[in-house]
């Protein structure tokens, strides 16, 4: 998907409308050019409730770190050069997790409180006029609503606009106080630890989502305190800085309450993975994908599956699968960073990572594809083969207890049960060659470096360790020796005397 969504509709009429209402001295962008927004992203916490070695943000939920969707819905709003994680504990870590995607990191060194955190972002925000600030440990934000929050922040000529929602469990979440509960406007919010009784009834709670106008945000930023239960920099304390000094708080309220859940606890993550997964089949289902009771599916976010194709019960589908039209994913299968063409069968029990299945071949019951198999068009992988780097040619078969590594198998071949690749001779990695055609009997050994030539015969329980011409036989075991009468001398000298 590429980055296109488009929050800034009717964005210089707000700016002109903005601009008017400011004095001549204001730091807002000219009219005819759109304001510079930044979004922040708040992931230098270390996730004390999680009880983990490993920081918050980088805890996964459908298939990938909350950091990383959090990243995915801010890009689809503004460019990656926009963007600014603020990270703290496990910096490196986080950072390196989530490099690729191109966006900004500020260091918050000492993680003193989420009012903090901006507090030294400033100078990587004092070019912009607007910041929306994200918390990368609420990962279904979706770009839709990052837009609608900035819009609605400019249309109402804002200081700070938050993100609401209404919980009916609202523990544990700071309060949204509105000045009257007809109007947007704000008067404070208020922490758990820190509300009334009367307050702590409030439902509406603020997400940790928020629009600031950059100029009056660092011109009274430096008015937050530290006293609190927590001595931390609250930002939520800004709503209350900023309506003393003159400056219009509100709140624009989300009907989809799960996108603003936080991951704060292991419960709370289990169930906005859940959420995620549910979503996704949902999607899926809408797309034309048959899903078989998708509460017992697991399919990650990124993952694509083309319609008319089945999954049954029990799947498990990773990472960046691509599954085209037509297939069938039996229960039990286990597919990540795979490709796989239209019309496959995956019968029950097969584990697949990076691996490429062209279209009509059959897998399974059973079958593991290791990395780099690449399996040919209307090829067969059956029980208990196992394959890793290799690529099996168009039609072939390798249909039963079988270990395929490090081979360039060519079209219409027939290994039979039991045949293995001598891959490694303890310190290297060798290749097999079988070229079109070619028949290896059941439980021989191939000892690599070594090549069947196209359409030769391999008899059954060979050790192959020279290649063989193309066209030949080989035969590579122990002559049969044949003893008349032996088995019953044996028993008679068994017999008990
Ligand atoms: C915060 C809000 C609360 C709101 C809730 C919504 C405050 C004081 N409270 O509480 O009103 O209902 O979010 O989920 O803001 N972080 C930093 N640096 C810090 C501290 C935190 O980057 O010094 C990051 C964390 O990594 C996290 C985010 O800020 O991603 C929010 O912090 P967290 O401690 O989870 O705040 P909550 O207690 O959830
Ligand atoms: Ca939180």
């Amino acid at each position: 998907m590429t980055s296109t969504f488009c929050w800034d509709q009717g964005i210089l009429r707000r700016m002109r409308k903005a601009a008017k209402r400011k004095s001549p001295e204001t730091t807002l962008a000219p009219s005819n050019v759109p304001p510079r927004v930044a979004i922040v992203i708040m992931a230098a916490g270390k996730g004390t409730r999680l009880k983990s070695q490993m920081p918050k943000v980088l805890h996964e939920a459908g298939g990938k770190p909350l950091l990383a969707h959090v990243i995915a819905a801010a890009t689809r709003v503004v460019p990656p050069s926009d963007i600014f994680a603020i990270i703290g504990h496990e910096a490196e870590k986080v950072r390196s997790a989530v490099a690729g995607t191109g966006i900004n990191f500020v260091l918050q060194s000492e993680q003193r409180g989420t009012g903090h955190a901006l507090m030294v972002a400033q100078g990587a925000l004092s070019p912009y006029n607007y910041v929306v600030v994200l918390s990368g440990d609420a990962p279904q934000i979706t770009p839709q609503t990052i837009a609608r929050l900035l819009n609605f922040h400019l249309d109402e000529q804002a200081g700070m606009t938050l993100l609401s929602a209404d919980f009916a469990e609202p523990t544990g979440y700071g309060r949204v106080v509105r000045t009257n509960p007809s109007g947007a406007e704000v008067k404070e919010i208020v922490e758990e630890k820190s509300a009334s009784a009367a307050q702590k009834r409030i439902k509406e709670i603020n997400s940790g989502f928020y629009v600031f106008a950059v100029p009056e945000l660092f011109a009274n930023i430096g008015r937050l305190s530290t006293s609190n239960p927590h001595t931390e920099y609250y930002l939520t304390d800004m709503a209350a800085v900023l309506r003393k000094a003159g400056e219009r708080v509100v709140v624009y309220k989300t009907e989809n309450s799960s996108e603003v859940l936080g991951a704060n606890t292991r419960g709370e993550l289990s169930q906005i993975d859940e959420q995620m997964r549910i979503r996704k089949c949902r999607q899926l289902m809408a797309d034309g994908v048959t899903i078989f009771y998708p509460a017992t599916c697991v399919i990650d976010n990124d993952v694509e599956i083309a319609a008319d194709t089945v999954i049954e019960p029990f799947v498990q589908i990773l990472g960046k699968t691509r599954i085209a039209e037509g297939c069938r994913i039996r229960s039990y299968s286990v597919i990540r960073d795979s490709q796989i063409g239209a019309n496959v069968l995956v019968r029950n029990g097969c584990i697949l990572e990076d691996a490429r299945v062209a279209s009509n071949a059959v897998l399974g019951p059973y079958s593991h594809l290791r990395p780099g198999s690449d399996i040919g068009e209307g090829a067969h992988v059956g029980n208990f083969v196992e394959t890793k780097k290799i690529k099996l040619g168009k039609g072939s078969k390798a249909s039963h207890l079988t270990y395929l590594g490090d081979a360039e198998i060519g079209a219409g071949v027939n290994i039979g049960a039991g045949t293995i690749t001598c891959n490694y001779d303890g310190v290297n990695k060798h290749t097999t060659t079988i070229e079109d055609g070619a028949f290896i009997g059941s439980d021989s050994t191939l000892v690599a470096p070594v090549r069947v030539g196209k359409g030769a015969y391999v008899g059954a329980a060979s050790c192959i360790t020279r290649d063989v011409p193309v066209d030949a036989l080989a035969i590579g075991r122990a002559q049969q020796v044949i003893k008349e009468g032996w088995a019953k001398e044996k028993r008679a000298s068994r017999k008990p005397k």
